[in-house]
């Protein structure tokens, strides 16, 4: 079957793609800008389209049976200076992605964020980034209603592993401590650091996402680890010195996690941030 990754050049639809290429039945296709992914992130077998998802009807013209929508711009604190291009990428994005679900009959499995449970949902939220994906999984719901599109929306939760974002502005925060760690820095923490969140392993993200595409219909498809560290606990299990960096705004204190309608369909964690942190520590001693 055809199937389209949006955002396939990114962290997590690289290990999209590389899953779902093993099937030999499956012919998948990327849709990306490379605003944050990246062509080292390529995975043999895929056929990479480059473009903005909002142009998506002029870019494609085949019917995937599954568009799994991941590209979207993805980052909390940074987005309060970015929201021009958090508007094109997450709103333009999403309605133009709906149309084209709509015109090819494709069931659209959408990635929302754990943010949106933290955050007071599309009321009064704490940033423009958790807002955009908030407010779109309601649309999804509503136009999925409205046109009878086949549609099911995720929410991960902190994913880490392979190909994040290690530096610059977009680095994910395992990935940042892992190489202020190998560089001998000390971890910066943003206060109060107190702050939780379940880190989830992206082999335990993917996992989630195939069941969901094959199987998933509906809203409330969380994905996510059940235990919750704050991140200065994280910051610890490095066991190296720590650097306190003021408040930001965006910077939500609690995570609540939802995973009870993706376990009926057989998912289940099967890894933990913690030996992660500890195998890393163990190779780069
Ligand atoms: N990483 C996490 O912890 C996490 C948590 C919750 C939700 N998500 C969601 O998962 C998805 C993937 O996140 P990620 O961590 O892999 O981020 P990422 O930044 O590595 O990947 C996003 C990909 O989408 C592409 N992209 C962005 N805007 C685009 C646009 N307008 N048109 C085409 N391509 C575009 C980027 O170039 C990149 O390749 C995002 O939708 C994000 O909101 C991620």
């Amino acid at each position: 079957m055809k199937i389209l990754v949006t955002g396939g050049a990114g962290f997590i639809g690289s290990h999209l793609c590389e899953e779902l290429v093993k099937n030999k039945n499956n012919s998948v296709y990327s849709l990306d800008n490379y605003s944050t992914g990246t062509k080292k992130n390529h995975v043999e077998g895929v056929t990479y389209i480059q473009g903005e998802t909002k142009n998506i009807d002029n870019l494609i013209d085949f019917n995937p049976e599954i568009v799994y929508h991941l590209g979207e711009y993805s980052r909390v604190e940074q987005s309060f200076d970015d929201i021009e291009k958090l508007w094109g990428s997450n709103k333009d994005g999403i309605f133009a992605i709906l149309q084209f679900c709509r015109k090819h009959s494709s069931k659209l499995v959408y990635a929302g964020s754990s943010t949106k449970f933290g955050d007071g949902g599309i009321g009064r939220n704490q940033s423009p980034y958790a807002w955009t994906k908030a407010s779109n999984t309601e649309l999804v719901k509503n136009y999925g209603d409205w046109f009878g599109l086949k549609f099911a929306i995720t929410y991960f939760y902190n994913v880490y592993g392979g190909r994040e974002i290690s530096t610059g502005k977009y680095a994910t925060l395992i990935a940042l401590f892992k190489e202020k760690y190998k560089n001998r820095e000390p971890l910066t923490v943003v206060s109060p650091g107190t702050q939780l969140r379940n880190f989830t392993h992206i082999d335990d993200i993917i996992s989630g996402l195939i069941m969901v595409g094959e199987k998933g219909s509906g809203d409330n498809y969380g994905i996510g680890c059940s235990e919750s560290f704050s991140i200065l606990d994280i910051a610890n299990m490095f066991d190296t010195k720590i650097k306190m960096l003021p408040e930001r705004k965006g910077n939500r204190m609690t995570s609540k996690v939802e995973c009870e309608k993706i376990k009926i369909l057989g998912w289940s964690e099967t890894k933990s941030v913690l030996d992660y942190i500890e195998s890393f520590k163990n190779n780069n001693k």
